[in-house]
């Protein structure tokens, strides 16, 4: 039975009544009826309406059945105002007890479901105690083996002898220093022949905090971000903690290039946002110029039809990791509304020292007010000033990285071994990691057996690519060739 309101009447027996229903505007409303406690969530406009209703009653704030909280849960996850009724009054006591305890659930709900890539590097630390770790084939973590350049850490030195100590230690403006804003903007704008100016460029904690930014820019919770296929896992925390929800496209396995009919499908006007990483964690597959024009055309018909900007978010630590004869275009060059997310993390071998920026395409609308607004999100993820010293030593260094050399020795070595072997894999075209069908439907099984030969890999399931595996290849040459022989050991014995 509905009132005017077209909400559900309460439950004449006052007793375990729980909806949650939205309409296609994605207006959306949940009631909960219990011992006479009723809820109401509504979003938009529909609020004003409901605050006239003086019929709910709410009795006590702590007789919640159990179907009515998880309604409320479900509903409170993803969209607005949870109201509550106490004897014709509006309070709001009860929400805020929600939100918090809901807050907490999250976190700790998060515990279950630890990183698999952790997980597996903290195993090959642990198996090196015990057999010395020059002989676990660790290929679980993406943690750049080569050394920083020598340019980086003269400009250390020479800043922490020569410079002023407070200028070097002193809190950074939160939109970043404005000279390192400047040479970032010059930089980018004399390698991809874009207008960038320092007004486009907010420096950021590696490209994690530039992301954490990026979401925020353009979401609301209950917003969706498509993302593809296979992916860095940890977009499902750095998305979903913002309140916007992460749906993944499956992979196109053929090619590890994007899946355009599964896309499209998925493509539904609830979409803000399509994030992706060119080259690709964990393909090692950069988008070809093909993609991202059709990426591109897409995103513009599909932004017309919904009367709302899908903004294209750039994810693009691996840029500078190309191997040679492999063209990975410049995504911003295509779509005006694209948010570039970089870090300094694998070019230069500083992970540590988090730092990156987002640079917002001079072209995008609202390009300064968005880099504006990065300085107020920062004020509430706590992701604000990056450390200044480390970003004037990153300005003296934009236009060169880490020898990098290694990482396509690397990956030509284990292609060779692994299409020897018979596994199927796509080349990589740049990155340190190479991501072949496991030799059995169950990654995770193949993963499990490989530790019986010190093989450290991670099952795919972990990126959205169930039946593959992940090598990160960041570790040293001569520890890849003697790797090959216990992977052929492991092949051969188990599999033949
Ligand atoms: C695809 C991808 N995005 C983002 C990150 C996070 O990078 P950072 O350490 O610069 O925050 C990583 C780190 O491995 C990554 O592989």
């Amino acid at each position: 039975m509905k009132d005017m309101d077209g909400l559900p009447r309460k439950d004449p027996d006052g007793f375990g009544m729980a909806m949650d229903e939205g309409n296609e505007k994605g207006d959306r409303k949940c009631s909960c009826d219990h011992s006479g406690c009723v809820f109401l969530l509504v979003m938009g406009e529909k609020c004003g309406k409901i605050l006239k209703r003086k019929d709910i009653m709410s009795t006590s704030e702590f007789q919640v059945h159990r179907s009515a909280r998880d309604c409320i849960r479900r509903s409170t996850r993803n969209y607005g105002k949870l109201l509550t009724w106490k004897n014709g009054n509006i309070t709001k006591e009860y929400l805020r007890k929600e939100e918090n305890e809901m807050l907490v659930q999250k976190y700790k709900d998060m515990l279950a479901g630890k990183s698999v890539i952790r997980e597996l590097s903290e195993f090959a630390t642990a198996r090196g105690q015990e057999i010395g770790y020059e002989n676990v084939f660790d290929y679980s973590l993406g943690n750049p083996s080569v050394p920083v350049p020598q340019a980086f850490t003269d400009e250390m030195i020479h800043m922490l002898t020569d410079r002023e100590s407070n200028a070097l230690h002193g809190y950074s403006p939160s939109l970043g220093i404005t000279g390192v804003r400047e040479a970032v903007a010059a930089s980018l704008e004399k390698r991809f022949g874009l207008p960038y100016r320092k007004e486009h460029i907010f420096m950021a904690s590696g490209a994690a905090g530039a992301l954490a930014h990026a979401f925020r820019l353009v979401t609301e919770p209950g917003d969706e971000i498509l993302t593809f296929a296979p992916y860095f896992p940890e977009y499902g925390p750095y998305v979903n903690l913002t309140g916007a929800v992460l749906k993944v496209v499956p992979p196109d396995t053929e090619s590890f290039q994007i899946h355009f009919g599964k896309f499209e499908e998925m493509l539904t006007g609830k979409v803000m946002a399509v994030l992706i990483n060119t080259p690709n964690n964990p393909s090692g597959v950069a988008y070809s110029a093909a993609t991202l024009r059709k990426l591109a055309d897409l995103l513009r018909e599909k932004s017309a039809e919904y009367g709302h900007a899908i903004y294209l978010i750039s994810d693009e630590p691996y840029r500078e990791i190309v191997f040679g004869g492999v063209e990975a275009p410049c995504v911003s060059a295509f779509y005006d509304d694209t948010i570039m997310c970089y870090s300094f993390s694998k070019s230069l071998s500083i992970p540590g020292e988090r730092i990156g920026y987002v640079a917002v395409n001079p072209r995008c609308r609202d390009a300064e007010t968005m880099v504006n607004m990065c300085g107020q999100i920062s004020r509430g993820t706590g992701h604000n000033c990056p450390p200044s010293i480390i970003q004037l030593a990153v300005a003296k260094v934009l236009d060169q990285t880490a020898d990098l050399s290694v990482y396509e020795t690397n990956m030509e070595i284990l292609y060779r071994e692994l299409v020897d072997l018979g596994f199927t894999c796509v080349k990589p075209g740049g990155t340190f990691y190479i991501f072949p069908k496991a030799l059995e439907e169950d990654a995770r099984a193949f993963c499990r057996k490989a530790l019986d030969y010190d093989l450290v890999l991670v099952p795919g399931d972990t990126f959205g690519a169930p039946g593959y595996f992940r090598m990160a290849y960041c570790i040293a040459t001569e520890k890849v060739e003697r790797s090959l022989k216990a992977l052929r050991r492991f092949v051969e014995e188990t599999y033949r």
